[in-house]
């Protein structure tokens, strides 16, 4: 029994040193500050010495902050005993940011939190989407949010989307949900789209989409005619270009001979 005490104290007596991270919103579980863009979040790092040592050992400890492991520069004044970071505005890239405040002395004397920010998705409003017979169309929707929307639902005409019966590719890399179609057909493709995506904190936030599918156009063809026009002056101008070189080379040389 009583080598378990003495055990206890030994342990305890080697973390007489700790720090502590105090923040404004409060620290939750896991030491995770919750937040949303535009807010700031104040940390505040204190060192606290065991009671049993003298006031000075813990007052005059140097403290260091890291980002994501990066040293944060920090005034003169805002080192010692305690020190304050603030975070404003906060931002997306400040979305799991860990902070760490740990003693300049010996950096295993840390504490650290972690910034959970969060975000809607961004989609909202309405466009008109013209598109042509048997040309491509691709709708966009953004959909970058913390927590993240894993999959908006996308509906054509206030039905659920047929992916495979309209031939419509569905892609999604976390900032955009794109629904593209190769080739459109107006009995398959015209009409409203809409895009909603579902966010535990935000809600529902929808754009749509209103496709028009018009008949082809006979285009005159005018790229092919530029392209012949710029072969044209292009080989105007190399010809210039390699008589005007041959005419210099041609003086190079002569004029030393005829000074
Ligand atoms: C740093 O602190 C840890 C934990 O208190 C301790 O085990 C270690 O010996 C200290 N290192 C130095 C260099 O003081
Ligand atoms: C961040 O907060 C959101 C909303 O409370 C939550 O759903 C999500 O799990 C949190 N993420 C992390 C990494 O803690
Ligand atoms: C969707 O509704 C519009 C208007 O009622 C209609 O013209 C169009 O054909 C419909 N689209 C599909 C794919 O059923």
């Amino acid at each position: 029994m009583e080598s378990w005490y003495l055990l206890v104290l030994l342990v305890s007596g080697a973390q007489t040193m700790s720090v502590t991270i105090e923040s404004v919103p409060d620290v939750g579980p896991h030491g995770t500050i919750q937040t949303e863009l535009e807010r700031t979040v104040s940390l505040v790092c204190r060192h606290s010495a065991a009671p049993d040592l003298p006031p000075s050992e813990g007052g005059e400890e140097e403290l260091v902050w890291l980002r994501n492991g990066a040293a944060v520069s920090l005034t003169a004044g805002n080192q010692k005993g305690s020190s304050g970071v603030c975070v404003t505005p906060v931002i997306h890239q400040d979305n799991g940011a860990t902070f760490t405040c740990h003693l300049r002395r010996n950096a295993s004397i840390q504490a650290s939190v972690t910034l959970n920010v969060t975000y809607p998705p961004t989609a909202s409003g309405s466009e008109e989407v013209s598109v042509e017979v048997a040309s491509s169309l691709v709708l966009r929707c953004d959909v970058f949010a913390n927590p993240p929307i894993t999959s908006p639902l996308w509906t054509l005409n206030g039905s659920t989307l047929d992916l495979s019966a309209g031939g419509f590719t569905l892609t999604n890399d976390g900032f955009v949900s794109q629904l593209s179609v190769g080739s459109v057909e107006r009995s398959l493709h015209q009409g409203r789209y809409r895009c909603t995506a579902d966010s535990p904190v935000y809600g529902t936030r929808t754009r749509v989409f209103q496709v028009t599918v018009t008949d082809k156009t006979t285009k005159f063809p005018l790229m092919p005619i530029i392209a012949g026009a710029v072969v044209v002056v292009l080989t105007g101008i190399f010809a210039i270009i390699s008589r005007w070189s041959t005419i210099t080379k041609v003086t190079r040389h002569t004029s030393p001979r005829f000074p």
